[in-house]
This record gives structure tokens, sequence and C-alpha cells, in this order.
């Protein structure tokens, strides 16, 4: 039977007078890819931000493996295992590859800044296996040749790649994608899908927003439909392109 790794129980969250999500459900199995789409501001990433608790939601409840999670600071549910990768690009341009990769570790870091500066033996073991760990993540995503480049000269779709593998290095058991795909041509597409389902034989679980239709309908085990921050739709790829509401909402509005 399949375990439940992540579920959003009536979560709401009001900025001023915008209801921007409103009393959604969700549930996710563990080791699955599921996709949550919808119009423009229709509160996918403001979704994302309340799991990965950039804001606590106004209500309602997140449990991750069980424990409750809302309420609780980023780096704390980074280190439950939850890491994410954001709608636009976060990288650091005049920094290698393999430096933007081990910055996303500091979370597992256990030296304090007076040790780090002391340099002793336990500072340079962490650092080696934040160094190994990094560079795991970069073969992951075939970034690993391009380890000491600067990450403002790799191409548009290898920086979305490179920015997956930073969230990948945390050894996370759910990565949240913002929009993995925008913006790449459909070689670069193709490439990032054969890669998001070998990352997910590890028994990790995706969850992604995305608004190219035949990316979402082709990578994922369910999909949920938000509109005005209000689920409208759950279930298969296939009964989501069927529903009627989903395709009034959304599908039938020239989304590709
Ligand atoms: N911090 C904030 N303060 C005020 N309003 C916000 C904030 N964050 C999001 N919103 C509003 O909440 C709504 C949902 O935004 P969100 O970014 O989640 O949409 P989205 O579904 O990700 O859209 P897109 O597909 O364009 O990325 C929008 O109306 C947005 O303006
Ligand atoms: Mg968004």
């Amino acid at each position: 039977m399949s375990k439940t790794i992540l579920e959003l129980n009536n979560v709401s969250i009001r900025f001023g007078g915008l209801t921007a999500v409103d009393s959604v459900n969700i549930k996710i199995d563990q080791g699955t890819i599921s996709a949550l789409i919808g119009p423009n501001g229709a509160g996918k990433s403001t979704i994302f931000n309340l799991i990965t608790g950039i804001y606590p939601p106004t209500q309602g409840e997140i449990t991750f493996l069980g424990a409750t999670i809302n309420g609780q600071k980023p780096h704390f549910i980074t280190e439950m295992g939850i890491a994410r990768t954001f709608q636009n690009i976060r990288l650091f341009g005049e920094m290698t590859v393999l430096e933007n990769v081990k910055i996303g570790q500091h979370c597992r870091t256990k030296s304090g800044f007076i040790k780090a500066i002391i340099r002793g033996p336990g500072v340079k073991k962490e650092e080696k296996s934040i160094t190994e760990a990094s560079m795991e993540a970069l073969r992951l995503m075939e970034l690993d040749h391009k380890a000491d480049e600067l990450a403002k000269n790799l191409p548009y779709g290898e920086q979305r790649r490179l920015e997956i593998a930073r969230a990948m290095a945390t050894n996370p058991k759910l990565i949240l994608l913002d929009e993995p795909a925008a913006g790449m041509n459909p070689q670069e597409k193709m490439t990032l899908m054969t890669m998001i389902r070998k990352i997910q034989t590890n028994n990790l679980t995706i969850f992604l927003v995305e608004h190219d239709m035949k990316f979402v309908m082709n990578l994922s085990d369910s999909v949920a439909v938000l509109d005005y921050g209000r689920k409208i739709a759950s279930g298969s790829p296939s009964e989501i392109q069927r529903d009627p509401a989903v395709i009034a909402a959304y599908l039938g509005k020239g989304v590709v």
C-alpha cells in the first residue's frame, strides 16, 4: 500500500483582502510524481511557499510523513527532507557550478562558524562529504563535467538543471519544482523529463508546478488543479484532461 508523504488539510492563506489559497486539500503518495496546475495567479507558487515554511498558513494543517510542519522555519523543513526550486532562476552567476550546489547544503553542516575558521579535521571531513554529495547530484543531472564552469556561462536549460542538482544535494525525500521547464526549448524539455524520471527511481517524491501540459501529462501520476486559490479537480492525467471544470477554467484557454 502506498504511504502518504505530504498532506495539506484545509489549507488557506490570505494576503490582506485576497485569499490566495482557499481551503485546499492535497494528498501525495511517496515515490510518485504529482503536478499542480492552473492559471496564472491561481496560488500554485504560494502553495509551495506554504509547504516550505516561507509563509505560515492562515488556516489548516500541513503534514510531512505524519508530522505537522506548518509554522516551522524553512531551514527546519529542508532538514526534514523537503527541497525546492524556484520559478525564477536563483543562481550565483559568478560562482562555479559546484559552488552553487555546495551552497544549498549549509542546512546539513554541523560545524559552527569558529570551527570553520580554524578548519579542524571535523570541518575538512564535512567539507569532503559536501563536495561528494554535490558531485553526485551534478552527475544525476549530467552536469558533473561542468563543475568548474561559472554558472552564468551555462546554457539556460542547464542552469535550470543546476538548480535541481542543488536541491537534490540536500538528499530530500520530497522535491518541489516550480515551473522547471519554463523557457526551455523542446529538446531541453525532453532531456529534463528523462532526468526527472531518473531521479524519481530512488523513491524520491516529486511535486511540480508546470504550464506545459504535454510535460505534465507525460510525467505525472496525479494532477491537482487550482483556480483562484481553490482546488477544482484532482485525479490521473486522463481524468483531468476530460474534466469539464478544468477545461473551462484552464485547459480550454489555449494553454500549451
Ligand atoms: N506575498 C504576497 N503578498 C501579497 N499577495 C501575494 C503574495 N504572494 C502571492 N500573492 C498573490 O497570490 C496570488 C497567487 O500567486 P501565486 O504566485 O501563488 O500564483 P501562481 O499560481 O504561482 O501563478 P503563476 O502561474 O503566474 O506563477 C496572486 O494574486 C499573487 O499576486
Ligand atoms: Mg507561480
